[in-house]
């Protein structure tokens, strides 16, 4: 029974015999901010590029359903490839909004201890922030740091000049301009719904997205095109491991497992003026950074984001050991979801009852908070490689030397900081990678 869902599965995915063939130069798999970064990257080495989204336009994911803080790169490992990519491109993000006229703005940010034992976990960050680079970073008393906010509680803060925010949306759209104005096509719409390793190629199965919305989980999901670029990255956010795992002749050895996180933001209701200059953060908790509030260029004043575990939807291994005893039945719906997977069913919805656990800790540091205020905002769900409870993974970014795929560029675990990274990455890419 397993085996034959199995193959199932293989079938669904492989495409048919009759579907047209295009070689091209450079496809980017996902027009997230990150695959746009990329994108126009490419361009910029004048190479003739293809972004390929399964969404209408770009920018659906988790690009925008984010804090849009540009972080100056204070919490990753020295050393690590958060760490590197965050400095690095938190200057490649200023300069390029300053030149391309980006709504952007250097507010500052303050990370508070709220008690005593939360100071020497202030102290750590400080030091892990000086060994990644970051300057200015300034340890205040609680009295300066409340002097500057005056609503804020705090027994010591954390001051970081280089944070600020930015329009995440206006950056993707200057980006896709950029691209476009030199030879990248931006095809939407269009989903890849597998691929295989051929020679010295990966050929990617591409279908319109509607098709793979009305498919039935019955018959085969043909594709309508294989694409056989000689240089692809698997940028597709939340959905590149999935996909990674219908690429097939890649070693199932190399895709590590997923693990998502939601987190929901809420927003400050009736508030005309912000009770807040700079960006507060407490103390990071695991999985996330804690809700904090962040201030939109509109002075919209947002909270969050919390840290809610959410169930894998597409691996199907997994879901096969845990119930290999269901019928038939069930494993059709799961491969059904599996495919769909493909084409967008996280939710993003915002349960309003995790308001109550906002309330508290938002109070920690902003005691005036009054009693019904806060008024769901929105979810961005993270990609995460660990689960939780298990130490933060790096980003993961794998070329030939790991996968042995020759041209083949997978981005796995993008999760924060990947605004603030997405020029430095795609740099790194295009120095590293391209062939
Ligand atoms: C709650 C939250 C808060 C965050 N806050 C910050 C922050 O303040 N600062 C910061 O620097 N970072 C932040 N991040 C991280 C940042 O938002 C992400 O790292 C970044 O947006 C990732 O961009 P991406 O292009 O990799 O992915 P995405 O934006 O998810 O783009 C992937 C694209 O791939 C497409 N796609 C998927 N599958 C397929 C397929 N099979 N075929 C074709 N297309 C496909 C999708 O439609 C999507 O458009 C936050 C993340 C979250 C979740
Ligand atoms: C994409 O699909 C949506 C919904 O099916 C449709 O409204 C839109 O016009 C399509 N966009 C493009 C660029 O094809």
């Amino acid at each position: 029974m397993l085996k034959q869902a199995f193959q199932s599965v293989k079938r669904a995915v492989t495409t048919s015999a009759n579907a047209a063939k295009e070689k091209v130069d450079c496809v980017v798999i996902g027009a997230g901010v990150v695959g746009i970064a990329i994108a126009r990257e490419l361009a910029l080495k004048g190479r003739e590029v293809l972004v390929l989204d399964s969404a209408p336009t770009f920018g659906t994911g988790t690009s925008s359903r984010n804090s849009e803080v540009i972080h100056a790169g204070i919490y990753y490992p020295q050393n690590s490839l958060k760490a590197m990519f965050c400095v690095r491109g938190r200057e490649l993000l200023y300069k390029y909004c300053s030149e391309h006229e980006v709504p952007h703005k250097q507010i500052g940010k303050l990370i508070v201890a709220t008690g005593p034992l939360e100071i020497p976990k202030l102290n750590k960050l400080l030091k892990c922030g000086t060994q990644n680079g970051v300057d200015g970073l300034r340890m205040l008393e609680g009295f300066e740091a409340m002097k500057m906010e005056p609503e804020l509680q705090c027994v010591k803060a954390l001051l970081s000049p280089a944070s600020g925010i930015v329009d995440s949306h206006s950056l993707m759209l200057s980006l896709v301009g950029e691209a476009e104005n030199r030879r990248t096509t931006f095809s939407y719409n269009t989903t890849v719904i597998g691929g295989h390793h051929q020679g010295n190629c990966m050929h990617l199965y591409v279908s319109e997205s509607k098709n793979v919305g009305n498919w039935n989980g019955q018959s085969s999901l043909q594709s309508e095109l294989i694409l056989i670029p000689r240089f692809v990255v698997n940028s597709a956010g939340l959905s590149a491991l999935a996909l990674a795992k219908r690429f097939v002749g890649l070693k199932s050895s190399v895709i590590p497992p997923a693990y998502y996180a939601r987190g929901c933001y809420f927003t400050l209701a009736n508030t005309k003026v912000s009770p807040f200059k700079h960006l507060i953060y407490p103390i990071p908790e695991d999985g996330g950074l804690g809700v904090h509030v962040t201030l939109d260029l509109d002075g919209q004043v947002k909270f969050g984001p919390d840290v809610e575990w959410i169930d894998g939807i597409d691996d199907i291994c997994s879901f096969m050991n845990k119930y290999s005893f269901f019928s038939l039945l069930i494993l059709f719906s799961v491969i059904y979801d599996l495919l769909h997977g493909l084409y967008s069913r996280f939710d993003y919805s915002v349960n309003v009852n995790r308001a109550e656990r906002f309330y508290p800790e938002i109070r920690k540091y902003y005691p005036k908070l009054s009693d019904g205020a806060l008024e769901p905002g929105y979810a961005g769900i993270r990609p995460k490689l660990s689960g939780p409870g298990q130490p933060p993974v790096d980003f993961v970014i794998q070329g030939e030397e790991s996968h042995g795929v020759p041209g083949l560029v997978n981005l796995f675990g993008i999760e924060s900081p990947g605004l603030t990274s997405s020029i430095a990455i795609a740099e790194y890419i295009a120095a590293r990678f391209l062939r």
